[in-house]
This record gives C-alpha cells, structure tokens and sequence, in this order.
C-alpha cells in the first residue's frame, strides 16, 4: 500500500492533499476512492493528484468511474479524466458546463449510477443549488462520502485559524458560516435532505473534502452539524 493512500474502510481510500488553499487558506481537499462491485475503482471528487498518486491508484486497480459530485470541486476533474482515460465521467448535472475540455458521459440524476450498484447509494442534498451536491453511502462499511457537505478541521493555525473562528468552524465536524450563507439557499431543503439521509443510512465514518476524517457516529455527527437548519 503506497504512503498516499489512506485506507478508510475495506474498500474505501482517501488522498488528503494537505496543502491545497483556496481563498488565501490552507484547508486541504481530498480525492476519494472505493471499489466497485465488478472490481474497478470509482475516483470520488478527485483533488491536485500527482503523478505519485496517480501511480498509487492505478496499483490498486483500473478506474472506471471519474466521479464528479458537486459543482465546487471541479477543478482537477479534467486532469483526472487524462489521467484514467479509459473511466467513463458522472457528474452532477452543470458540471458540464464548467469544465471545458473534458466530456461528461453521465450526469448524476434521481438514483445512484448504475456502475455502482450493490456498492454505494445516492441522495442529493437539496437546497442548495451552487453546491449541487450529491451525497453517497457505501452500507459495506457504513462510510459517508461528502465533499462541501460539512467540513471538519483542526488543529489550524495563524490565519488559517482566524478564518475558520470568523466561519465558526475551528476543531469541529460542522457547517461553516460561510457555508450557510453562501450556499445554503433553503435550509428546510437542506435539512429535509439531511434527515433523509440519517434516517437511511447507518452512517459511521464520514469523509468530507476539507480535514479529517470522521471516525464514529456520524449519524448522530451530521445531523448535529446540521441542527441550525433543522429548526
Ligand atoms: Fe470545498
């Protein structure tokens, strides 16, 4: 197993690109992998991935699936559809039109793609149409993949740590100000959506795209974070 790869679950990695900025700070993003029934890897919400770390994920096997699940994080989709030529694009619906120079082959809908059946479910978190989030649950190992869906850093420093106190969001699984603000246009949408979701799925761990990762109780965990629009 190559050092850039981190094993959330059996079947399930993820790549903690910990010095990836945006807006002057430090967050970090992630890229996420898990294994499809037929034995391919689906790449979830791919990050700046280098060329080690394109090596590590072709050691576990053959990417079919470039999953692209909101519409904040598309920044490095391109690069990694050059990367893994061969996997067939899903997106959420305005990806598309974002990103030039890649060709989306599936756009995320009503139920989870087929290429993931028996492997992952599906639901898109309402209310929030900038995001345009589509959430997945992988009941296997009862992980929850998210990108904006919350964020959950710690240990931050010097300005870095400054913002996320503005953003009310220093050491803590939650949803930052900035977050509720900018992109949470319905919250009885979003929350409607979070409720769905923690009624559903058994959730445990959780993997967002901005700090650690959830280990335990995430049903409980997310629909905390989400409490304020649960009111
Ligand atoms: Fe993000």
């Amino acid at each position: 197993m190559s050092a850039e790869l981190h094993v959330v679950a059996d079947g399930v990695w993820t790549i903690h690109h910990r010095d990836f900025s945006m807006g002057g700070m430090r967050l970090g993003t992630r890229s996420n992998l898990f294994r499809l029934a037929d034995g391919t890897l689906a790449l979830h919400a791919p990050g700046p991935l280098t060329p080690a770390q394109i090596a590590a994920i072709r050691g576990l096997g053959e990417v079919s699936v470039v999953l692209v699940p909101n519409l904040l994080h598309n920044g490095y989709c391109a690069a990694a559809a050059r990367a893994f030529p061969a996997a067939k694009v899903i997106a959420a619906p305005g990806v598309a039109a974002k990103v030039s120079g890649m060709a989306v082959h599936e756009e995320l809908g009503e139920r989870a793609p087929g290429a993931f059946a028996g492997v992952a479910e599906m639901m898109r978190l309402e209310g929030c149409p900038k995001m345009g989030e589509y959430v997945f649950f992988l009941p296997g190992s009862r992980t929850l993949l998210g990108v904006d869906l919350a964020f959950n850093l710690h240990g931050l420093t010097g300005f870095d740590r400054f913002a996320m106190w503005m953003n009310n969001a220093n050491d803590k699984f939650c949803v930052t100000n900035l977050g509720r603000s900018m992109y949470v246009a319905d919250r009885a949408a979003a929350g409607g959506s979070v409720v769905r979701m923690t009624d559903a799925w058994d959730v445990e761990q959780i993997v967002v795209s901005h700090g650690e990762l959830l280990k335990s109780d995430g049903r409980r965990v997310l629909r905390e974070a989400w409490s304020f629009a649960l009111e």
